[in-house]
Protein backbone atom coordinates (compact mmCIF):
# COMPACT_ATOMS: atom_id res chain seq x y z
CA UNK A 1 0.00 0.00 0.00
CA UNK A 2 1.08 3.23 -0.28
CA UNK A 3 -0.53 7.10 -0.53
CA UNK A 4 -2.39 8.09 -3.27
CA UNK A 5 -4.29 11.22 -2.90
CA UNK A 6 -3.78 14.28 -5.52
CA UNK A 7 -1.96 16.84 -3.38
CA UNK A 8 0.52 13.60 -2.05
CA UNK A 9 1.22 12.32 -6.21
CA UNK A 10 1.63 16.14 -6.72
CA UNK A 11 4.05 16.55 -4.15
CA UNK A 12 6.07 13.35 -5.09
CA UNK A 13 5.94 14.51 -8.72
CA UNK A 14 7.65 17.92 -7.96
CA UNK A 15 10.32 16.28 -5.62
CA UNK A 16 11.24 13.07 -8.13
CA UNK A 17 12.06 16.02 -10.45
CA UNK A 18 13.70 18.36 -8.67
CA UNK A 19 15.85 14.93 -7.09
CA UNK A 20 17.21 14.57 -10.57
CA UNK A 21 19.12 18.11 -10.22
CA UNK A 22 20.25 17.74 -6.47
CA UNK A 23 21.63 13.53 -7.23
CA UNK A 24 23.70 15.40 -10.53
CA UNK A 25 24.73 18.61 -8.67
CA UNK A 26 25.84 15.90 -5.45
CA UNK A 27 28.12 14.13 -7.84
CA UNK A 28 29.67 17.08 -9.11
CA UNK A 29 30.34 18.53 -5.56
CA UNK A 30 33.00 15.66 -4.96
CA UNK A 31 34.98 17.24 -7.66
CA UNK A 32 34.41 20.94 -6.01
CA UNK A 33 35.74 19.90 -2.57
CA UNK A 34 39.75 20.20 -3.55
CA UNK A 35 39.08 23.32 -5.73
CA UNK A 36 40.45 25.81 -4.73
CA UNK A 37 37.05 27.92 -4.93
CA UNK A 38 35.29 25.47 -2.75
CA UNK A 39 31.80 24.39 -3.33
CA UNK A 40 29.84 27.21 -1.05
CA UNK A 41 28.59 28.98 -4.60
CA UNK A 42 28.07 25.83 -6.03
CA UNK A 43 25.93 24.52 -3.12
CA UNK A 44 24.03 27.76 -3.42
CA UNK A 45 23.20 27.60 -6.79
CA UNK A 46 21.83 24.09 -6.36
CA UNK A 47 19.80 25.16 -3.83
CA UNK A 48 18.21 28.00 -5.84
CA UNK A 49 17.87 25.31 -8.77
CA UNK A 50 16.27 22.34 -6.65
CA UNK A 51 14.01 25.67 -5.11
CA UNK A 52 12.84 26.60 -8.91
CA UNK A 53 11.84 23.29 -10.20
CA UNK A 54 9.95 22.26 -7.10
CA UNK A 55 8.18 25.53 -7.04
CA UNK A 56 7.49 25.44 -11.04
CA UNK A 57 5.72 21.86 -10.36
CA UNK A 58 3.93 22.82 -7.56
CA UNK A 59 2.59 25.88 -8.91
CA UNK A 60 1.46 24.11 -12.71
CA UNK A 61 -0.59 21.66 -10.26
CA UNK A 62 -1.75 23.75 -8.12
CA UNK A 63 -1.70 27.87 -9.18
CA UNK A 64 -3.65 29.33 -6.44
CA UNK A 65 -2.01 27.66 -3.59
CA UNK A 66 0.67 30.11 -1.41
CA UNK A 67 4.40 28.88 -1.28
CA UNK A 68 6.69 29.55 1.89
CA UNK A 69 10.20 28.39 1.08
CA UNK A 70 13.69 28.97 2.36
CA UNK A 71 15.20 31.01 -0.32
CA UNK A 72 12.62 32.98 -1.79
CA UNK A 73 10.39 33.65 1.01
CA UNK A 74 6.76 33.89 0.95
CA UNK A 75 4.74 34.09 -2.45
CA UNK A 76 1.44 35.14 -1.19
CA UNK A 77 -1.93 33.66 -2.55
CA UNK A 78 -5.30 31.54 -1.79
CA UNK A 79 -3.89 32.03 1.90
CA UNK A 80 -6.09 28.68 2.92
CA UNK A 81 -3.03 26.57 1.37
CA UNK A 82 0.08 26.57 1.70
CA UNK A 83 3.28 24.50 0.49
CA UNK A 84 6.12 25.02 3.25
CA UNK A 85 9.34 23.85 1.43
CA UNK A 86 12.87 23.28 1.68
CA UNK A 87 14.71 22.35 -1.23
CA UNK A 88 18.18 21.04 0.54
CA UNK A 89 17.64 20.09 4.55
CA UNK A 90 20.99 18.92 5.42
CA UNK A 91 22.94 21.53 3.51
CA UNK A 92 25.80 21.12 5.26
CA UNK A 93 25.92 17.70 4.62
CA UNK A 94 25.19 18.19 0.94
CA UNK A 95 27.96 21.05 0.56
CA UNK A 96 30.59 18.28 2.66
CA UNK A 97 29.36 15.72 0.33
CA UNK A 98 28.28 13.92 3.76
CA UNK A 99 25.07 11.35 1.53
CA UNK A 100 21.94 12.55 4.18
CA UNK A 101 20.09 15.10 3.27
CA UNK A 102 16.63 15.69 1.86
CA UNK A 103 14.00 18.01 -0.34
CA UNK A 104 11.37 19.16 2.47
CA UNK A 105 7.02 19.68 1.74
CA UNK A 106 4.32 20.30 3.59
CA UNK A 107 1.02 21.43 2.57
CA UNK A 108 -0.84 23.62 5.28
CA UNK A 109 -4.47 23.80 5.28
CA UNK A 110 -5.97 26.73 7.06
CA UNK A 111 -2.64 27.05 9.44
CA UNK A 112 -2.76 22.89 10.17
CA UNK A 113 -0.12 20.20 7.73
CA UNK A 114 -2.21 18.12 6.49
CA UNK A 115 0.35 16.09 3.99
CA UNK A 116 4.19 15.81 3.64
CA UNK A 117 7.28 14.26 2.45
CA UNK A 118 10.85 13.60 2.96
CA UNK A 119 12.71 12.58 0.35
CA UNK A 120 16.60 11.58 0.72
CA UNK A 121 17.22 11.13 -3.12
CA UNK A 122 21.16 8.92 -2.26
CA UNK A 123 19.11 6.55 -0.42
CA UNK A 124 16.21 6.49 -2.69
CA UNK A 125 13.82 7.12 0.65
CA UNK A 126 10.26 8.54 0.65
CA UNK A 127 8.56 9.32 3.61
CA UNK A 128 5.13 10.59 2.81
CA UNK A 129 2.32 11.31 5.23
CA UNK A 130 -1.55 12.42 4.68
CA UNK A 131 -3.75 13.68 7.45
CA UNK A 132 -6.00 10.43 8.40
CA UNK A 133 -4.19 8.23 5.70
CA UNK A 134 -0.83 7.40 8.25
CA UNK A 135 3.03 7.51 7.43
CA UNK A 136 4.70 5.80 4.65
CA UNK A 137 8.30 5.12 3.54
CA UNK A 138 8.59 3.78 0.24
CA UNK A 139 5.25 1.79 -0.03
CA UNK A 140 5.66 0.32 3.41
CA UNK A 141 3.36 1.59 6.46
CA UNK A 142 5.49 3.46 9.37
CA UNK A 143 5.00 3.38 13.39
CA UNK A 144 7.11 4.87 15.36
CA UNK A 145 8.94 3.01 18.09
CA UNK A 146 7.93 1.26 21.17
CA UNK A 147 10.87 2.04 23.54
CA UNK A 148 9.39 3.20 27.00
CA UNK A 149 12.73 3.77 28.74
CA UNK A 150 14.90 7.18 27.83
CA UNK A 151 18.15 5.08 29.07
CA UNK A 152 17.82 2.75 26.22
CA UNK A 153 16.81 4.95 23.83
CA UNK A 154 18.30 6.51 20.42
CA UNK A 155 17.93 10.26 21.04
CA UNK A 156 19.18 12.94 18.21
CA UNK A 157 19.62 16.44 18.28
CA UNK A 158 20.99 19.39 16.23
CA UNK A 159 22.70 22.74 16.57
CA UNK A 160 23.61 25.02 18.22
CA UNK A 161 24.59 27.47 15.17
CA UNK A 162 27.46 29.37 15.71
CA UNK A 163 26.14 32.40 16.35
CA UNK A 164 23.25 30.94 18.49
CA UNK A 165 22.19 33.19 21.59
CA UNK A 166 21.44 29.62 23.23
CA UNK A 167 24.67 28.26 22.49
CA UNK A 168 25.23 27.46 26.73
CA UNK A 169 21.63 26.02 27.05
CA UNK A 170 22.06 23.64 24.36
CA UNK A 171 25.33 22.47 25.49
CA UNK A 172 23.93 22.10 28.96
CA UNK A 173 20.87 19.77 27.36
CA UNK A 174 23.10 17.81 25.80
CA UNK A 175 25.09 16.97 29.08
CA UNK A 176 21.63 16.38 30.55
CA UNK A 177 20.69 13.98 27.75
CA UNK A 178 23.86 12.28 27.64
CA UNK A 179 24.04 11.26 31.53
CA UNK A 180 20.72 9.88 30.59
CA UNK A 181 20.59 7.70 27.40
CA UNK A 182 23.03 4.94 27.48
CA UNK A 183 23.95 5.35 23.67
CA UNK A 184 25.36 8.42 22.47
CA UNK A 185 23.34 11.18 21.16
CA UNK A 186 23.16 11.44 17.45
CA UNK A 187 23.55 14.90 15.27
CA UNK A 188 22.95 13.34 11.89
CA UNK A 189 22.44 17.80 10.49
CA UNK A 190 18.79 17.01 8.70
CA UNK A 191 15.95 18.28 11.06
CA UNK A 192 14.01 17.11 8.42
CA UNK A 193 15.31 13.47 8.09
CA UNK A 194 15.75 13.36 11.75
CA UNK A 195 11.78 13.55 12.23
CA UNK A 196 11.36 11.40 9.35
CA UNK A 197 13.67 8.82 11.54
CA UNK A 198 11.42 9.46 14.10
CA UNK A 199 8.45 8.27 12.09
CA UNK A 200 10.23 5.23 11.32
CA UNK A 201 11.53 3.89 14.58
CA UNK A 202 14.47 4.24 13.70
CA UNK A 203 15.18 6.96 16.67
CA UNK A 204 12.94 7.27 19.42
CA UNK A 205 12.93 10.89 20.44
CA UNK A 206 14.87 14.78 18.93
CA UNK A 207 15.07 17.66 20.19
CA UNK A 208 16.45 21.30 18.98
CA UNK A 209 15.92 24.59 19.54
CA UNK A 210 15.79 27.40 16.93
CA UNK A 211 14.00 25.46 13.49
CA UNK A 212 12.65 27.33 11.18
CA UNK A 213 8.89 26.00 9.61
CA UNK A 214 10.27 24.75 6.57
CA UNK A 215 12.78 22.21 8.26
CA UNK A 216 9.63 20.75 10.26
CA UNK A 217 6.54 21.50 8.46
CA UNK A 218 6.55 18.02 6.64
CA UNK A 219 8.19 15.99 9.49
CA UNK A 220 5.40 17.41 11.62
CA UNK A 221 2.66 15.33 9.57
CA UNK A 222 4.78 12.22 9.31
CA UNK A 223 5.76 12.05 13.12
CA UNK A 224 1.89 12.40 14.19
CA UNK A 225 0.56 10.11 11.65
CA UNK A 226 2.89 7.48 12.68
CA UNK A 227 1.93 8.03 16.34
CA UNK A 228 4.37 9.95 17.71
CA UNK A 229 4.34 13.23 19.28
CA UNK A 230 5.40 17.05 18.29
CA UNK A 231 5.54 19.68 21.28
CA UNK A 232 7.76 22.50 22.47
CA UNK A 233 9.95 21.34 25.32
CA UNK A 234 7.10 22.05 27.91
CA UNK A 235 4.91 19.59 26.37
CA UNK A 236 2.70 22.19 24.79
CA UNK A 237 1.81 23.00 21.08
CA UNK A 238 3.56 26.42 20.64
CA UNK A 239 6.37 24.79 19.30
CA UNK A 240 6.53 26.85 16.13
CA UNK A 241 6.60 30.43 17.53
CA UNK A 242 8.79 28.89 20.58
CA UNK A 243 11.44 27.70 18.21
CA UNK A 244 11.74 24.84 20.80
CA UNK A 245 10.88 21.32 19.09
CA UNK A 246 10.83 18.33 20.91
CA UNK A 247 9.62 14.83 19.46
CA UNK A 248 9.18 11.82 20.49
CA UNK A 249 7.76 8.22 20.04
CA UNK A 250 5.13 9.54 22.41
CA UNK A 251 6.11 7.26 25.22
CA UNK A 252 9.31 8.96 26.15
CA UNK A 253 7.86 12.15 26.13
CA UNK A 254 7.20 13.05 30.08
CA UNK A 255 10.80 11.82 30.72
CA UNK A 256 12.21 14.21 27.86
CA UNK A 257 10.34 16.93 29.09
CA UNK A 258 11.08 16.31 32.53
CA UNK A 259 15.51 16.02 31.08
CA UNK A 260 14.59 19.96 29.11
CA UNK A 261 13.22 21.47 32.53
P1 LIG B 1 19.38 23.46 6.56
O1 LIG B 1 20.27 22.35 6.23
O2 LIG B 1 18.21 23.59 5.63
O3 LIG B 1 20.11 24.77 6.73
C1 LIG B 1 21.04 20.96 11.33
O4 LIG B 1 21.12 20.91 12.73
C2 LIG B 1 19.63 21.29 10.94
O5 LIG B 1 19.29 22.60 11.43
C3 LIG B 1 19.37 21.34 9.48
O6 LIG B 1 18.08 20.82 9.31
C4 LIG B 1 19.44 22.80 9.13
O7 LIG B 1 18.69 23.14 7.99
C5 LIG B 1 18.85 23.42 10.36
N1 LIG B 1 19.22 24.83 10.60
C6 LIG B 1 19.40 25.78 9.66
N2 LIG B 1 19.72 26.96 10.20
C7 LIG B 1 19.73 26.78 11.53
C8 LIG B 1 19.98 27.65 12.64
N3 LIG B 1 20.28 28.92 12.48
N4 LIG B 1 19.90 27.12 13.89
C9 LIG B 1 19.62 25.83 14.05
N5 LIG B 1 19.37 24.99 13.03
C10 LIG B 1 19.42 25.43 11.79
CA1 LIG C 1 16.39 23.21 6.54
Amino acid sequence: MKLTSANINVMVKACRKAAKILIRDFGELENLQVSRKGPGDFVTASDKRVEKILIEELQKARPKYSILSEEVGEINNDKSFKWIIDPIDGTANFLHSIPHFAISIGLEHNGEIICGIIYDPIKDEMFSAEKGNGAYLNNQRLRVSSRSKLKDCMIFTGGPNFESKEKDLSIKEYNNFSSQVLVPIRKMGSAALDMAYVSAGRCDGFWQRNLNYWDIAAGIILVKEAGGFVTDFNGNHNFIQNKTILVTNSRINDEMIEVLK
